[in-house]
């Protein structure tokens, strides 16, 4: 995720960048830039947030057409020289989204001899435009970008300048989101309105496929045919607090809504369906290495943790392989038995937190080849590991950890068929199923979110106890353990998540009509069992919160509510619970008024043992 924006008016056109860019800062702040067309393109860009890009900027630099940038690294480190705008010749480039063919596209050009200075896939975008001006003389930049179009891939918002045309800026879109504001001293582009709501609340917002030209007369839409259309103004009501959270009232409920997109960017590019296999450049092991792999240690701490032990889950049903998870805190200081052929994966959202940075330069001290599952570019284990596995989820604000957690458990999916596939425990069949089960998971997480009113219901009608249980079985245990962990951390309801097999080793004695359970009961091989777990509970009079899945008619004959997940692959439903685990947790936050993007005690990243 980062944040574009472009304006063309009577105003400084730096001045208003630059203020845009200021409320675009929670969708990317590790590097910005901005261009401006004065005659020539003049740009400026550095490592670090807005404040950093404005030191740089010499007293006296205006001009009134420039686009900018706030970013959020995926492809290349936050370095100057990866920051946006990206230049070619005479051309300029920001660009939110990823191109998933970049690689393709890059060597293709490097070929017909241009040479490339980033690292991104950004780069690619503004040659191409170039290469596409040069071959063909009379080829506006409307018409070059919607050539372009046709050959990248992947997701994008874009503006471009470029010096033959001065007085206009052009864009396009797929798949990341570009509105474009209407005001009185000019014409705005942006990936979301608060970048412009101080100077018009007049808003246009641009549907995928189709272009926008913004030039001092006014703003022309285009469709993918290049044909003029019409499109409808709307007046936005927000004021700028509630629009960086695009309108929701906590960064919390926004992070879970952007789910359908942070999976589909996570997996973006690493799924061949029709071959039936993953596409995992990033995990720099040979066939001969994952063939020869003895066993994966995953260390990680929190909701991490929690996606770890998932993993294991994963890597020995699919990839054949035994696998332990450890909390990093407690690794740290144990005696391990690690060698050689043992294979250490750290998990960390903000990739900072001190227990598994130490836990992984421990196990490295073995010889472990280390690779991490992060969501920052950059970040201290980007350096510790000898592999670094992405997830695409863009900046999460909320310290709760929702879209980062369902992107977390996407990657290890996706490393678990790629290994299971080389040491010939997957057929590609098997993994095919799977592959298109995770394709469909983005829809399938909008569709509870757009039924999530029940959950709210459920979680008004719950949010005075005191207590709560979670509860399930082989992969839904960490689920239960998660969604345990939410509602703690944001309702300071004390909860616990346990293995539904367990509760009669103990904690049965603590169930009682006053403290609901929570069963995470989804069709797959422990389902009965998992029934035979709410008849006990059940039975020492605890109301029961089923989560299920849409076709379990059965369910609703033992227990009081039930949740629904639509039916999906039985490895994939953590996915689709864990949401309605994240809504639950948010909505009983919510009705116990507590402050829910910054729980007390809590930070988002733990940089201190
Ligand atoms: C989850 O909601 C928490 N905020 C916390 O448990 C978090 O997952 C933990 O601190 C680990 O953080 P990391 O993923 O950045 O390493």
């Amino acid at each position: 995720m980062c944040g574009i924006v472009g304006y063309v008016g009577t105003e400084n056109a730096v001045d208003v960048i630059i203020s845009s860019l200021k409320k675009l800062e929670y969708r990317g702040y590790d590097s910005a830039g901005v261009t401006i067309l004065n005659g020539d393109l003049e740009t400026y860009k550095t490592v670090g947030k807005i404040s950093e890009l404005e030191k740089i900027i010499p007293a006296g630099f205006t001009g009134h057409i420039g686009i900018g940038h706030t970013r959020w690294a995926t492809h290349g480190k936050p370095e100057t020289r990866n920051s946006h705008p990206h230049l070619s010749s005479n051309i300029a480039v920001v660009h939110n989204g990823i191109i998933e063919n970049y690689m393709f596209l890059k060597e293709k050009l490097m070929e017909q001899g241009y040479e490339f200075v980033s690292d991104t896939d950004t780069e690619v975008i503004a040659h191409l435009l170039h290469r596409t001006m040069k071959d063909s003389e009379r080829c506006s930049l409307l018409d070059a970008v919607r050539h372009i179009m046709t050959e990248i891939e992947g997701s994008y918002a874009i503006a471009v300048l470029c010096t033959d045309e001065p007085d206009h800026i052009v864009l396009a879109r797929k798949d990341s989101p570009l509105v474009i504001g209407l005001g009185d001293k000019g014409y705005f582009a942006a990936s979301d309105v608060p970048a412009f709501l101080r100077y018009t609340r007049n808003a246009v917002y641009v549907n995928d496929k189709e272009l926008v030209l913004i030039s001092p007369k006014g703003v022309e839409f285009y469709n993918n045919d290049g044909q003029r259309i019409e499109k409808q103004v709307d007046i936005i009501e927000w004021n700028e607090e509630a629009a960086e959270k695009a309108g929701y009232e906590h960064f919390m409920l926004k992070e879970i809504h952007e789910q359908p997109t942070s999976i589909q960017a996570t997996y973006a590019g690493k799924i061949s369906e029709l071959e039936g296999r993953v596409i995992l450049d990033e995990l720099k092991m040979d066939e001969d290495q994952l063939r020869n792999l003895q066993r994966v240690t995953i260390i990680a701490c929190g909701t991490s943790w929690n996606a770890g032990c998932v993993g294991k889950y994963l890597f020995e049903n699919l990839a054949g392989i035994h696998t332990d998870i450890e909390t990093a805190s407690e690794f740290r200081y144990g005696d391990p038995i690690l060698c050689g052929q043992v294979f250490t994966l750290a998990i960390t959202q903000s990739g900072e937190t001190a227990d598994t940075l130490a836990a992984i330069r421990s196990s490295r001290s073995y010889g472990c080849k280390a690779a991490s599952i992060t969501n920052v570019v950059g970040s201290t284990i980007t350096r510790e590991t000898d592999s670094v596995l992405f997830t695409r989820a863009g900046p999460e604000i909320g310290v709760a950890a929702t879209k980062t957690f369902t992107a977390q458990l996407i990657v290890l999916y996706l490393m678990a068929i790629h290994i299971g596939t080389v040491r010939g425990r997957l057929t590609p069949e098997t993994a095919r199923d799977i592959l298109v089960g995770i394709k469909q998971l983005p829809g399938q997480v909008q569709k509870i979110l757009n039924n999530k009113d029940a959950i709210k219901k459920c979680a008004e009608h719950y949010a005075k106890v005191q207590d709560y249980f979670f509860i399930g079985r082989h992969l839904n245990y960490p689920i239960s353990l998660e969604g345990a962990l939410k509602l703690k951390e944001i309702s300071y309801i004390h909860a616990e998540g346990y293995a539904a097999g367990e509760l009669k080793h103990g904690p049965l004695a603590l169930i009682s009509s006053a403290t609901p359970v929570v069963a995470i009961a989804t069709k797959g091989h422990t389902y009965d069992k998992v029934l035979s777990n709410i008849k006990e509970v059940k039975a020492r009079s605890a109301e029961v919160i089923a989560v299920a899945n849409e076709s379990d008619t059965e369910i609703n004959k033992y227990v009081d509510r039930v949740l629904r997940i639509p039916d999906c692959h039985e490895l994939l439903s953590p996915v689709l619970s864990s949401v309605v685990l994240q809504l639950l947790a948010y909505y009983t936050a919510l009705a116990r008024d507590c402050s829910i993007d910054k729980p007390r005690n809590l930070a988002k990243s733990v940089t201190v043992e």
